[in-house]
């Protein structure tokens, strides 16, 4: 008999071809995400659950599975994922790790230079008939890059994606990152700072941490007071690692220059929220990974992983590589 794989939401023909050759799908084909409810209902005899991001994967939906050996996420963060839970019942998570790293530094860079040089108010100024003058010299006026000292928080992956993309820029970068890594200060030419010195320091931040419990708000209002008032805050991680009441607070009084997000703390951003009107904020819906070719990768990898734990091999994409050791240790219990 083949293991059941629940898909929850619609996802890329490659990663379904992929799942179908080796296990029997539950495949929920619609673009938005089930309710949870549904997810309850549909995971109860179920060996894998293939989710996105926007599933909530706790404590609950994982006891309505007895079976479940596998949860795989077509994301590389995993804060929707009670990960400790899964550890300790021995199931195994896996992700799409560098996959992404590269098309979500574009969108970071992206981000970073339509902030600096006002790309979406002047595409806005035309667009409304609001272009009266042909070229002034004090019109519309930003911010350069390069040469410019950018920091990044958070030196994983996409953090030096977007530090390779900065020396092509000619930038200043510095870092800082709960581990500091040597070997890539001296490869890349990149300097560690503590947080509250590189938040002095830098012209553009640009956040690259998961989220955690440790990194949840790690900017809010103190932080954003350290920063220079022309300084540019890019956040293409995770919504609440940014106090948003805090930064709004921060863009409207000029404490800081302005912001680049692809990510918010309730997503979809509510079309109330104070940031849709405040001018110096380039706004994106989380699309740091959303090219065709890199979001066919990611379906395809997260497929893979759940099929080679599925068949008892060890995947690249593992997350919670302790639950290895888990099973070892109740591995009657666990079979
Ligand atoms: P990664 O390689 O794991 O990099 C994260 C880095 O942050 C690691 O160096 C990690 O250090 C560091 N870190 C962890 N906790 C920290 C803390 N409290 N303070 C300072 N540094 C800390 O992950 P990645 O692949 O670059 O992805 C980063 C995040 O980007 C993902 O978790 C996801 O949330 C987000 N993301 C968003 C999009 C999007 O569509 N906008 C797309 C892809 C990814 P250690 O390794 O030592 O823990
Ligand atoms: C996107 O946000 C991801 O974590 O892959």
């Amino acid at each position: 008999m083949k293991p059941i794989v629940y898909v929850t939401r619609t996802i890329p023909e490659v990663a379904l071809v992929l799942l179908k050759q080796y296990c029997e799908v539950v495949y929920r084909d619609e673009v938005p995400p089930p309710k949870k409810e549904d997810i309850l209902k549909n995971v109860v005899n179920v060996d894998a659950i293939y989710c996105t991001l926007n599933e909530k994967i706790d404590k609950e939906v994982m006891d309505a599975s007895p079976r479940l050996k596998v949860i795989g996420t077509m994301s590389v963060g995993v804060d929707h994922i009670d990960v400790e839970y899964a550890t300790s019942r021995g199931i195994y998570i896996v992700h799409t790790p560098g996959v992404l790293t590269e098309t979500t530094a574009d969108l970071a860079f992206a981000l970073m230079l339509a902030s600096a040089r006002r790309i979406v108010e002047c595409d806005r100024m035309i667009r409304e008939g609001k272009w009266k003058l042909a070229w002034a010299p004090t019109m519309m006026l930003g911010y350069d890059v390069h040469g410019k000292k950018l920091g990044i928080i958070g030196l994983g992956r996409i953090g030096v994606a977007v530090a390779k993309r900065a020396k092509g820029f000619n930038m200043k970068v510095y870092y800082y990152d709960v581990t500091r890594r040597r070997e890539l200060e001296n490869e890349l030419g990149i300097e560690y700072m503590e947080l509250s010195q590189l938040l002095k320091e830098s012209d553009f931040i640009s956040i690259h941490v998961p989220l955690t419990s440790e990194t949840r708000h790690l900017i809010s209002e103190k932080e954003l007071r350290m920063m220079k008032s022309t300084a540019i805050l890019i956040n293409t991680s995770r919504g609440p690692v940014v106090d948003e009441k805090a930064l709004v607070k921060a863009l409207k009084e000029g404490w800081i220059a302005g912001a680049g997000l692809d990510v918010f703390e309730y997503e979809p951003l509510p079309p109330d929220s104070p940031l849709v009107n405040l001018p110096n904020v380039v706004l994106t819906p989380h699309i740091g990974s959303a090219s065709y070719d890199t979001r066919n990768r990611m379906a395809q990898y997260a497929a893979e992983g759940i099929i080679k734990i599925l068949r008892g091999e060890e995947p690249d994409n593992l997350y919670n590589r302790d639950v290895v050791k888990i099973r070892a240790l109740h591995s009657v219990k666990m079979i």
